[in-house]
């Protein structure tokens, strides 16, 4: 199958199916002396695995990653990483009778439509399992990104038409969206959600959501400015993620309803001018060091970082496999009643939160490489 690998310089390819023997992905272009490791991949994954109750699957494994190259001695090598997680928990036999059906809001006709036959086991490919090589190289990418001062964090910031307070709000915490099982960085709103979360389980049905994204610490002039535009990129990249359905930057579609005069981010003066040793940040010569008073941009303009923080936000569908009776079409066109077994989540946000930050970081990564062959 082709389309399974990304990037420009800074590579990842992505392999394995969600019942085979094991998962993983292959990082090419990733430079030599980086400090990485097994602990800093674990950290990421277990963020991706179902956190247990709420409004995760009950799939839950291990998920132990094994560096089978590219590393010595904690750092990089810059040689390709080659990273597997095994597969332990599969059921395949949860899904024999999914075989001859077709999910209604999944992929598994489309997938037949192109290649004839599909590993109906847990969705193959096409399961959220998939984004495990993802947040495995997003985690080569954060500590790439790490030794330039860049950071990237995301969070849930609704389910089910719940809306969290979000940045500059009262209540909002960060610290709160890595200690409750939705990812919300607000307590109250997360135990609203998941008295939701729990009764649509309870009716065996499912909910959609938001999850924000800001990374922090990006200099002026990441992307380019036609084709290879920072929100393009960045678009493509998460929207690459099952279920994602819309991203939006900045002010999003709210600047459809706006003002060019309330909507302009006004630039300002910072640090002084780049070559009279007054510009903190490596501009060329003359030109003046900017910030901006507002973001309503996301810190993005014309495809090139901003140099404020990116900010952006991905829709999620609600899971699409769920244990309510619905109707459907099976291999002879047959109309089929179907109440789906086998462990799905409920909400996927939680969980694409660290695949979010993972495209993210693999982008950016990608994007500070590319960006040295941009000026003399
Ligand atoms: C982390 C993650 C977990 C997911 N878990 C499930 C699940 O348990 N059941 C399900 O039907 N879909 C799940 N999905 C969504 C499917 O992968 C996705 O809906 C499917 O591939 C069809 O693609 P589309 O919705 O983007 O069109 C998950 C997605 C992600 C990113």
């Amino acid at each position: 199958m082709g389309g399974s690998g990304f990037g420009t310089i800074f590579t990842v390819t992505t392999f394995g199916e969600s019942h085979g023997p094991a998962l993983g992905c292959v990082i090419d272009g990733c430079p030599a002396g980086v400090p990485f490791s097994e602990e800093d991949i674990r950290r990421e994954l277990s963020r991706r695995r179902p956190g247990g109750g709420g409004p995760a699957t009950t799939r839950s494994e291990p998920d132990e990653p094994e560096i089978l190259s590219g590393v010595f001695e904690g750092k990089t090598l810059g040689t390709p990483i080659a990273i597997m997680v095994r597969n332990t928990a599969q059921r395949p036999g949860d899904y024999d009778s999914l075989k001859d059906v077709y999910r209604p809001g999944h992929a598994d006709w489309v997938w037949e439509a192109k290649y004839g036959f599909r590993d109906h086991r847990g969705g193959g490919r096409s399961s959220g399992r998939e984004t495990l090589g993802r947040v495995a190289a997003g985690a080569a990418a954060k500590a790439f990104l790490s030794g330039f001062g860049i950071t990237v964090r995301a969070w849930t910031s609704a389910v089910a038409g719940i809306d969290s307070p979000g940045p500059g709000e009262s209540g909002f915490d960060l610290d709160e969206a890595e200690r409750n099982p939705l990812r919300v960085p607000h307590r109250e709103t997360a135990e609203r959600i998941l008295k939701v979360i729990e009764k649509l389980r309870a009716e065996g049905d499912s909910a959609g959501g938001i999850v924000s994204c800001s990374a922090a610490g990006l200099p002026p002039g990441l992307g380019d400015p036609v084709f290879g535009k920072l929100d393009a990129r960045l678009a493509a990249a998460v929207l690459s993620i099952g279920a994602a359905k819309a991203v939006s930057f900045g002010a999003g579609f709210a600047a459809a309803s706006s003002r060019g005069s309330l909507q302009n981010d006004r630039p300002v003066l910072k640090n002084g001018i780049a070559g009279d040793g007054g510009a903190s940040c490596p501009l060329p010569p003359g030109v003046p060091d900017l910030e901006y008073e507002t973001n309503n941009a996301g810190g993005v303009l014309g495809g090139i970082s901003t140099g404020m923080p990116l900010e952006f936000t991905v829709a999620f569908k609600p899971i699409a496999s769920i244990s309510r009776h619905q109707e459907t079409a099976d291999r002879e066109g047959n109309v089929r009643d179907l109440a789906i077994q086998g462990r799905h989540d409920v909400c996927v946000c939680p969980r694409a939160v660290p695949v979010v930050e993972a495209m993210t970081a693999l982008v950016l990564a990608d994007l500070l490489l590319l960006n040295r062959s941009g000026r003399t």
